[in-house]
């Protein structure tokens, strides 16, 4: 079944310029980009991304490891899509603990458990269809995503936004 996935190199990952090293591994599932992008993570967007897990003990440690308060402060976010995306690429990533991921895999290459016992595991990556949906939509606009109709979308017009630009 083909599906959209979204993979997050985390702020540790950036920092110890692995990006080129995980690309390199996710690309040999020969899934298709169809989102790419450097980019900060505010508290709000990190707290959403990990809203499930509002309740552990660590939640605080995950959404500043997130925004990047221990490393660098950007992330790489990506969109995969193809089939069996999701499940090829949790594969390629390993076990969310870096200890227990197979030697060969991005997070059992790279991860480490720090002091704290947080999990610093260079990428996150969606475990469900329906998780996939609610992160793509939290991370990218739908014109960020070069793929027809992945989710609906509706047309709005906006009055009085304030935006960007070049100079
Ligand atoms: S998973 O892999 O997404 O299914 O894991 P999930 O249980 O949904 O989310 C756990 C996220 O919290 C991060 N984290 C930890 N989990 C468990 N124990 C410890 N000590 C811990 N420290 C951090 C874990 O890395 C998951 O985030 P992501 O971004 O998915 O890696």
């Amino acid at each position: 079944m083909k599906e959209a996935t979204l993979v997050i190199i985390k702020p540790d990952g950036l920092q110890k310029s692995l990006t080129g090293n995980v690309l390199t591994r996710l690309s040999e599932t020969k899934l298709v980009i169809i989102g790419a992008k450097v980019c900060g993570v505010s508290r709000k967007l990190a707290e959403e991304h990990y809203f499930h897990m509002k309740e552990k003990p660590f939640f605080e440690e995950i959404v500043k490891y997130l925004m990047g308060d221990y490393h660098t402060p950007r992330v790489m976010a990506i969109v995969y899509h193809g089939d069996e995306a999701i499940k090829k690429i949790r594969k390629v990533c390993g076990a969310t603990n870096p200890e227990e991921a197979e030697p060969g895999t991005i997070r059992g290459s790279f991860g480490r458990i720090t002091t704290k016992g947080v999990y610093e595991n260079v990428i996150h990556a969606s475990g469900a269809p329906d998780e996939a949906e609610r992160e793509i939509k939290l991370w990218f606009e739908p014109q960020e995503i070069v793929f027809d109709n992945l989710y609906p979308t509706k047309e709005v017009t906006l009055s009085q936004v304030k935006k960007k630009a070049w100079a």
